[in-house]
């Protein structure tokens, strides 16, 4: 799969995106990430590639040009339209059941936007997905893009080895994940709890779920409301609602 980004700051996405699991992922071509320079394609002698905005108001929009024509280079080698992400405030909040569509793709352009906005134009032209990472403004779309990319190039076939797949996938059973715990044994007075320590796999595992259940409840109680529970999970669930029972 390979992401292409349209971005004012190319090497801030570059450098992001090239560590640990993303950056393995890279190296074995699995993945790519290649960025484009808005700017590269200004026909201003100066490069610009903002001006004021109609009606008047503060900042400067991006203009509809240098964007489309960036978009004609980057797409005139695929044989079919790709999704083209705008990352905005107002887009669809992101979750990881958007992360897991987004891999299907072959390729997914994300567009960047800076300054007051993108002149509206070009979003209706060329935008399929108007997507925000949370409900709080940022300067620019370049990291929510790394975000995205991040979770989505997760959910990649053959990106996480074995052991790392197991850890996403206790995620998207809906709870939060359980407490954890390395060495020392004891840490300033407070100790592991005993049946980590036991080798006993049934009771860890169900010690496990009874904790991720206690944190859901705790911290993301609406989680709890699409989460489907097994037998034993369910039975943990409800004396806790029905303590008497
Ligand atoms: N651009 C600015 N703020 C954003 C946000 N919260 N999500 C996505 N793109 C943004």
């Amino acid at each position: 799969m390979v992401f292409h980004v349209m971005t004012l700051f190319p090497e801030m996405v570059e450098q992001g995106l090239h560590t640990s699991i993303l950056g393995r992922a890279m190296d074995a071509g699995i993945i790519g990430v290649k960025t484009v320079n808005i700017r590269d394609y200004s026909e201003d002698k100066h490069r610009h590639v903002d001006d004021y905005p109609y009606g008047g108001g503060a900042g400067m929009v991006m203009a509809a040009d240098p964007i489309a024509r960036c978009f004609e280079d980057l797409t005139s080698g695929m044989t079919k339209k790709p999704r083209v992400v705008y990352l905005t405030p107002w887009g669809k909040v992101f979750n990881q059941q958007m992360a897991k569509d987004f891999a299907a793709e072959e390729d997914l352009v994300f567009l960047c936007g800076h300054y007051e906005g993108v002149d509206e134009r070009v979003l209706e032209e060329i935008v399929t997905d108007y997507v925000s990472i949370g409900d709080y403004v940022l300067s620019g779309g370049e990291l929510p893009a790394m975000v995205m990319i991040d979770a989505i190039a997760r959910m990649v076939p053959g990106v996480l080895t074995n052991e790392e797949s197991g850890e996403t996938e206790s995620f998207m059973n809906g709870l939060l994940e359980y407490p954890q715990y390395t060495r020392p044994e004891v840490w300033r007075d407070r100790p592991v709890p005993e049946v980590l320590l036991s080798g006993h796999h049934a009771k860890i595992a169900e010690w496990r779920m009874q904790r991720s259940i206690d944190r859901t409840l705790a911290f993301r109680p609406e989680l709890m409301e699409n989460v489907e529970l097994d037998k034993k999970s369910a039975k943990y669930l409800r004396s806790l609602q029905n303590p008497t029972e």
